[in-house]
């Protein structure tokens, strides 16, 4: 998109599509890219909500002159400081030198920190509106969503709730910015992939953030990432708020580590113990060679995970080991767990599972197997045990899925 797109009365969006960074945060795979989504009103006065990331300078001050069409910029919003929305607050300011920097008693350290702002700055806090003439900005906090520092502000005008993190998705636009541009496959996917990695850790304030938004006429969500939404805002909100309260699908996920295929075998077993109890939606993942942030959305999603590893040196096999260091960052509830291990010539991954399950304070699912070598039938009998057992506890009745 190489113009300014008009989104709503008097508003625009100037964002870019990023097709470039391999990994979101250096961690997350951008298979479809990611957007960084910015935005213009223009009332009597003008006011960016938010800018992109450093590198899309030329792209981002095209459209955002585009729109201005001369006039000067009197407000940023700074939603967030965190650079992919913050990266272009010092070029901003040297091209419009009466600027006025709007954020919370938590952004001004930040906006210091990395611009070395600390002057023209506008503190708001709960509440808090701007007149832009003809349109009244109002601003809440929403701490933790992501940093601190996040908040949200809410066009009284329009009913725009530009949210930033908050219900944004992983992918670039593709054709359309809105949601009734594409089907939900499309985007519900990405969405929740980006909360499983990025927001999920913080879901008890999410819940604090959906009830202080809840009295707000919100006719519009439009976040700083992936789709902006204005055909069914509900189903949006009601999606963050099931996220965020660990509700999830029938159906579990396997994640196994193997170097030669013996542990691969027993989750192999684990996956038909589940089809066996009538699941029907299992996803079995190598640890070594599938993207962790797709197997946290999975995990996210459906209501079990089983996690088999082999031993290597006496501690679990390291693409396990760095999965489940993920999961203790998020620490995803409600969630029913199975374990399993390998081992040759010394014993060690289950015992790491054993002590991971206690950490991630989830309940275990037995039988816990344990395999010497090449798994005998009785073994992948055990696996097999272990499935159906998984899926006792991840299976319907599941109102919501279709
Ligand atoms: Fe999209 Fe927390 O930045």
């Amino acid at each position: 998109m190489h113009k300014a797109v008009p989104v709503n009365k008097d508003t625009w969006w100037v964002g870019v599509n990023d097709h470039e960074t391999d990994l979101f945060e250096s961690l997350w795979d951008l298979p479809q890219g990611v957007s960084y989504n910015a935005y213009v009103v223009t009332g009597e006065k003008t006011a960016a909500i938010d800018t992109v990331k450093g590198p899309w300078l030329d792209e981002y001050f095209h459209k955002l002159e585009e729109v201005l069409g001369g006039r000067p910029l009197d407000y940023l919003v700074v939603n967030h400081m965190e650079p992919d929305h913050a990266g272009l607050i010092s070029q901003l300011r040297a091209r419009h030198p009466g600027l006025k920097f709007v954020g919370n008693a938590k952004t001004m350290p930040l906006l210091k920190g990395y611009h070395g702002i600390d002057t023209d700055t506008v503190l708001v806090k709960d509440g808090t509106t701007l007149d832009l003439g003809g349109h009244v900005l109002q601003f809440a906090t929403v701490p933790m969503v992501h940093w601190p520092e996040s908040m949200v502000t809410f066009d009284t005008t329009t009913g725009v709730l530009f949210s930033n993190d908050s219900f944004g998705g992983y992918g670039a636009h593709e054709g359309g910015l809105f949601d009734d541009s594409k089907t939900r496959t499309r985007w519900e996917g990405e969405m929740l992939r980006y909360y499983a990695t990025i927001v999920g850790r913080y879901s008890n304030v999410v819940q604090v953030a959906l009830k202080k938004l809840a009295s707000l006429p919100i006719k519009n969500i439009f976040p700083a990432h992936g789709t902006l939404f204005r055909e069914d805002v509900g189903q949006v909100i009601g999606l963050y708020d099931r996220w965020s309260r660990y509700e999830a699908d029938c159906g579990a996920v396997v994640v196994y580590g193997s170097m030669y295929g013996n542990t691969r075998r027993m989750a192999e077993a684990v996956c038909s113990g589940l089809s066996d109890s009538g699941v029907k939606d299992v996803h079995l993942y190598d640890a070594a060679r599938s993207a962790p942030s797709h197997i946290l959305r999975d995990i996210w999603r459906y209501r079990g995970f089983a996690l088999l590893s082999c031993t290597y040196n006496t501690l679990l096999f390291p693409p396990m080991e760095a999965l489940c260091s993920k999961l203790l960052n998020r620490m995803p509830k409600n969630r029913a767990l199975g374990i399993a291990g390998s081992y040759s010539w010394s014993r060690g991954a289950l015992d790491a599972l054993r002590e991971f399950a206690r950490d991630i304070k989830l309940e275990v699912v037995g039988p816990e197997v344990e395999v010497f070598a090449s798994p005998t039938a009785e073994d992948l009998e055990q696996c097999v045990e272990l499935g159906k057992n998984l899926g006792r506890q991840v299976g319907g009745p599941c109102p919501l899925q279709s």
